[in-house]
């Protein structure tokens, strides 16, 4: 019998600035980020106990130095027992997401009944292309000038015709919305709060995104100079910022959730990865979306809430263009509480990430929604999709 996975339970720290004096937890390592997570899922699920965890997956997009095999070394160090077996997973951006699909898929081939999947990224003391040495036969197939992130960004913008104004519009609703969210309390429920330091050293328990500019304007924006080229769409604003944070998901056997009196309200359906041309690799999502529907006999219309990473304001918004969701931002059913412009985009852990957020509008905001879609695109062009479907207990 195909058991059903469902998630329990949802946290992630906020999401600081990846900065030696400026990040908030600058003077953390990541592993005291996911003891943070995990922790935080054992003391709100008392019914749950670390012994009961079948395993835990961790996404993390660059598995070295302080994340290097970080999945068993902050388990460990977090005090849980030996004998609960962890596994880390690098997959560029898709890693989070990768982790939930492990542990829901082993939950229904009845591999175990309860998982926590994770992600984790420290962009500060493991930076982005830390250690990176590609293969020099790679430059025979691809121009390495294309292969950076923002260079697809600007490659994107030029194939899809998004202007920079276009780009800074998804930024400018991104950051408010993200703001309207933080406001109205909407993180409060997924956001673990953790210690940390200001840029003046005063120590502060931080719960709230760092990256969520309040006083985001269309003038700052288009002062700001082009990262790669002369008349290039991106810039900083619109590039998702270097980004420190960490998440968890408490995912369980349906059954085995009714066993415990456990409520949740999505189950896992279907997830999928699709690669692209990596000098494009931002529009990975279009090809993992319509990977994802065809797989399940869904139509984009069936889907009440989306996720979609993003990565670059160009990128997020070509792949909502040509999945025909939508022309400009604010999109209604589209990161309604911002997306990782204004929330900051921590690699490996985003693939997580938005899924404890879609976790949580799908518990609060958007109750007559039936089918929601995680998806976001990663580095070299592998890219990946998951779908939820409600059902509540
Ligand atoms: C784009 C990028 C290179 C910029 O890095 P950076 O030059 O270190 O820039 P920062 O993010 O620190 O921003 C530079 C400045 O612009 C400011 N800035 C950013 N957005 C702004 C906005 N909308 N309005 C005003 N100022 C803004 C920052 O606050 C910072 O100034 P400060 O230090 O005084 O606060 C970097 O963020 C990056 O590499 N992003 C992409 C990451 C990536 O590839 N992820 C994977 C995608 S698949």
């Amino acid at each position: 019998m195909m058991h059903e996975c469902v998630i329990v339970d949802a946290v992630r720290t906020a999401n600081t600035r990846a900065h030696q004096e400026k990040g908030w937890f600058a003077k953390a390592r990541p592993d005291d980020l996911l003891t943070t997570v995990y922790k935080a899922i054992f003391t709100r699920n008392t019914a749950v106990s670390p012994e009961d965890i079948d395993a835990v997956f961790c996404g993390c997009a660059n598995l070295s130095g302080m994340h290097n095999d970080i999945a068993r070394l902050a388990w460990l160090a977090s005090g849980f027992p030996e004998t609960v077996a962890t596994n880390g997973i690098a997959q560029q951006c898709p890693s989070g997401m990768a982790a939930v699909e492990h542990a829901a898929r082993a939950i229904m081939s009845s591999e175990g009944d309860v998982f926590v999947a994770s992600g984790v990224e420290d962009m500060l003391h493991v930076p982005l292309a830390y250690d990176y040495e590609p293969p020099p036969r790679l430059m025979w197939r691809y121009p390495m000038h294309e292969m950076p992130m923002e260079a697809t960004a600007e490659k994107i913008a030029a194939h899809y015709n998004i202007s920079r104004e276009d780009a800074e519009n998804v930024a400018y609703w991104s950051h408010k919305r993200a703001a309207r969210a933080r406001d109205e309390g909407k993180f409060a429920d997924e956001i673990v709060p953790m210690k940390g330091f200001e840029e003046d050293g005063r120590e502060f328990m931080v719960e709230r995104d760092q990256w969520i500019r309040d006083d985001i304007s269309f003038e700052q924006m288009s002062a700001m100079k082009p990262l790669l080229r002369e008349n290039g769409v991106v810039t900083a604003a619109v590039s998702s910022p270097n980004t420190t944070g960490a998440c968890a998901l408490l995912l369980m056997n349906r059954q085995k959730a009714d066993e415990l009196n456990l409520g949740y309200h999505l189950k896992y359906v279907c997830g999928v990865m699709a690669g692209c041309d990596p000098t494009m690799m931002g529009i990975g999502p279009v090809h993992a979306v319509r990977k994802l529907l065809h797989r399940t006999g869904l139509n984009i219309g069936d889907i009440g809430v989306w996720e979609i990473n993003e990565a670059f304001g160009a990128q997020v918004l070509a792949c909502v263009r040509e999945l025909g969701l939508g022309e400009n931002a604010p999109f209604d059913n589209i990161n309604i509480r911002g997306g990782a412009l204004a929330l900051g985009h921590p690699l490996g852990e985003s693939g997580a990430r938005i899924i404890v957020t879609l976790n949580s509008i799908m518990k609060t905001d958007r109750k007559d929604a039936k089918y929601s879609v995680a998806t976001l695109c990663g580095a070299f062009g592998n890219a990946a999709a998951t779908l939820w479907e409600r059902v509540e207990k």
